[in-house]
């Protein structure tokens, strides 16, 4: 099976995680901070706050910003679950605003319709590697004094107009899972532009505990306060080795995706029906994911009959997302319906995503794009003859 998407592990990652096994600091050490200011030095960041998982840098992040129960988050529906459910964890009532249909990223203007007085922040998610227009939303957070949060698990390595992700929002979150740009096994970041958040997120990842281990052993002493109710979000000096040598890795191998995913595109050209979601021209692409829009009416035939085939031909096919907002859970905790967010719906039917990560061969896209041919071609959904 060629899946949808893996990690790239090498002998210096192996070696780099062996040092650290060997030495002092499990966790909460040295190499903790050395992975944190590598990571915020790459997304030109001025702080960075390492964390167990991406879902629990969501959790930090709506927490640093004081979130009030009832308050009231922006985010699109095209995500993981996490992304509202970090808003729900901590009192908040997640407000989904519909996407670009072109580019299935979170439409300024849908967000500037569901701003109430409640609203405190946007979170923003940058859908399959592809951040969202920072330019419009921050406009719209600035004129409505809203905190600017962009969920970029997916988009490390990306940029727009040349900046960075990680350097757009008040505060950015990542997740280091193993399809994602680059991994730690599991594992999680906020980088963030102010101190004052970081502060709060490193207490809130200890437990609500003002000092750690580490800095109690140089002040000599076994005090410590609580200051708030945190979590053990720590994430393992070892963990943060892996990223390190990953992190060396993370340019090269976004060079690849984008190759990958221009041997595709020029693939789809000659197939009517078919077509890969739009890219804005000011953005530099990170492709987390590769996702394809099918034109139903074109050739008659649906996705899951696609994603079935396609899965037969050992070719592991995805779906990114079910929109959040008609989950069960958000339908009978908030009232959401099919129709609040057409465009983010009518993509959902449509859409699949194919494999893209940096492993994968040429030979490897080939196969998957003959294969997409292969089938729409032997189920008359395309005149017979296109090659
Ligand atoms: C957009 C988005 N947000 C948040 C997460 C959660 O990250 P993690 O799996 O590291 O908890 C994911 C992971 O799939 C994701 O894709």
């Amino acid at each position: 099976m060629i899946p949808y998407g893996r990690h790239s592990i090498d002998e210096g990652d192996i070696a780099a995680v062996v040092d650290v096994l060997q030495s002092d600091w499990l966790t909460t050490g040295p190499t903790l901070v050395e992975f944190e200011q590598a990571v915020a030095h790459t997304v030109d960041a001025p702080e960075a706050v390492a964390v167990s998982n991406g879902t629990a840098a969501l959790h930090c992040a709506i927490h640093a910003i004081g979130l009030q129960p009832g308050d009231e988050v922006i985010l699109p529906p095209l995500t993981f679950v996490a992304t509202a459910n970090a808003i729900v964890m901590c009192g908040g009532v997640p407000v989904f605003a519909d996407v670009d249909p072109e580019t299935l990223l979170l439409d300024p203007q849908a967000v500037e319709e569901k701003v109430t007085p409640r609203t405190k922040a946007i979170l923003a998610v940058d859908y399959a590697g592809q951040p969202c227009d920072y330019h419009a939303l921050r406009h719209i957070a600035n004129r409505h004094g809203l905190v600017l949060m962009a969920d970029a698990c997916h988009a490390l390595g990306a940029s727009l107009n040349g900046r960075p992700v990680g350097s757009l929002a008040d505060l950015t979150i990542f997740s280091f899972h193993p399809v994602k740009a680059m991994t730690t096994g599991e594992g999680g970041m906020v980088v963030t532009q102010q101190p004052e958040y970081a502060n709060r997120m490193r207490i809130f990842r200890n437990h609500g505990i003002t000092t750690d281990h580490q800095e109690r052993l140089a002040r000599q002493t076994w005090e410590y306060q609580m200051t708030c109710l945190g979590m053990n979000y720590r994430l393992t000096d070892f963990q943060c080795a892996l990223g390190l040598s990953q992190l060396r890795k993370l340019q090269g191998w976004v060079t690849r995706r984008q190759a990958i995913a221009s041997q595709y595109d020029d693939a789809w050209t000659s197939i009517p029906g078919i077509h890969p979601v739009s890219v804005r021209p000011d953005v530099s692409h990170a492709y987390h994911l590769y996702v394809i829009l099918l034109n139903e009416e074109a050739y008659g035939m649906d996705r899951a009959t696609l994603f079935s085939l396609l899965r037969e031909q050992g070719i592991g096919a995805q779906v990114h997302y079910i929109p959040v907002h008609l989950q069960p859970f958000y339908r009978e905790q908030f009232g959401t319906e099919p129709g609040l967010c057409p465009h983010a719906e009518s993509a959902y039917e449509n859409m699949l995503s194919l494999p893209i990560y940096p492993a994968l061969k040429n030979e490897e896209v080939d196969q998957v794009i003959g294969a997409v041919k292969g089938i729409v071609v032997s189920h008359r959904l395309i005149p017979t003859g296109v090659s």
